[in-house]
């Protein structure tokens, strides 16, 4: 058996990681392209068995319909959610879309406690102060984690393991999940939304993008914060509505906000634009605050994520070739 996988968006870390998993996948095959998954760029899979996409490929009914017609029958995705796949769509052209869940939950959420600790005290703020020979402590003023409150937001792998870091902190622990995870009993307690929302001195979000979950930060669930609450969103943009978060920022509401991801970075995420004029960017309004610190989309990014990623999506086309059922398959229902 030989199964051709075309790998879209394919950085240098990605075909390290790919090729080091490789030889324990006999039979696999993978071409590796620079350009990222669309309806343009679906055609170049004629000649492949299977299509490897991320975050921010477009995984649509149209470029379903192509894949399709280029004989594609499997998309496998190299990450946790899958909002960007329309399942419906890939039901009714037979494609199977496999994902990664799980592979190193602690990896986001150390990015998540990375972002809230940077952010409470303006890490990114003294960094440039000290290097500028300004020694002064200006601006720099945070609060102690120990002893405040944690609000968690979807409370699954990597929730849970949000939670863990917490108590590491000594902070009490606050929850909300529509599923609440038993394993958690002892140390976090699950609360309503509204609860978390007016009790929490850090609130993060750990649910996946769903049509029930999108914009759930908005100005309505905003103003139920505490004022200086800290905001961190490693989970998809569109839970947070971005221009309700900056009329939130305006109202004083946050001491900080990190954000791994947000509305705008589709078109940002792993690019370096550098030398170009954004226009029309609210990330660039975002960023222009004192109290908002973001980075792009890197919370899986640590080697073990990166080596667990690999051997699971290759599994995923094993699973797939040999017909075996695995819980990694997604669909629509
Ligand atoms: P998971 O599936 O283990 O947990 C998600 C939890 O959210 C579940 O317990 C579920 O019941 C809960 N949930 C679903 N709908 C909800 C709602 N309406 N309100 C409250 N909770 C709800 O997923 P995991 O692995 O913990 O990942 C969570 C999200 O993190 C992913 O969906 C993905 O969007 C994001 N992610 C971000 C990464 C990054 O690099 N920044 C990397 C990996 C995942």
């Amino acid at each position: 058996m030989t199964m051709k996988i075309l790998f879209y968006d394919a950085k240098s870390y990605d075909t390290e990681f790919f090729q080091a998993a490789l030889p324990e996948f006999p039979g696999l095959e993978i071409e590796y392209l620079k350009s990222d998954l669309e309806p343009r760029t679906a055609a170049l899979a004629d000649g492949f068995d299977a299509v490897c996409a991320f975050v921010s490929s477009d995984v649509g009914r149209q470029t379903l319909e192509i894949l399709h017609r280029k004989g594609i029958g499997l998309v496998l995705l190299r990450c946790a959610g899958y909002n960007n796949v329309d399942l419906e769509a890939a039901q009714e052209y037979n494609i199977c879309v496999m994902r990664v869940p799980g592979y190193s939950p602690e990896a986001v959420a150390e990015h998540a406690i990375a972002l809230a600790l940077a952010c409470n005290r303006r890490l990114y703020k003294a960094y440039n102060k000290v290097r500028e020979n300004d020694f002064s402590l200006s601006g720099l003023m945070g609060f102690n984690l120990h002893g405040k409150t944690a609000g968690i937001i979807g409370t699954g792998r990597i929730g849970a393991a949000m939670c863990r870091i917490c108590r590491g902190f000594g902070m009490r622990i606050l929850a909300y999940d529509v599923y609440p995870n038993e394993s958690l009993r002892e140390l976090a307690e699950y609360v309503s939304l509204d609860q978390l929302l007016s009790d929490s001195d850090v609130i993060s979000l750990h649910c996946p993008l769903t049509d029930s979950t999108y914009h759930l930060i908005n100005i309505d669930t905003i103003r139920r914060m505490k004022d200086g609450v800290i905001l961190v969103n490693t989970s998809r943009g569109a839970l947070v509505k971005t221009d309700d978060l900056i009329e939130g920022i305006r109202m004083h509401k946050f001491a900080g906000v990190g954000l791994d991801v947000y509305e705008e970075e589709t078109n940002n995420v792993f690019e370096d634009r550098s030398d170009e004029i954004l226009e029309h960017s609210t990330t660039a309004r975002l960023l222009s605050f004192p109290n908002v610190m973001i980075t792009s989309h890197q919370g899986f990014f640590t080697r073990e994520a990166l080596t667990a990623i690999a051997s699971a999506t290759l599994q995923n086309a094993l699973d797939h070739a040999q017909d075996k059922p695995s819980p990694n398959q997604v669909s629509a229902v």
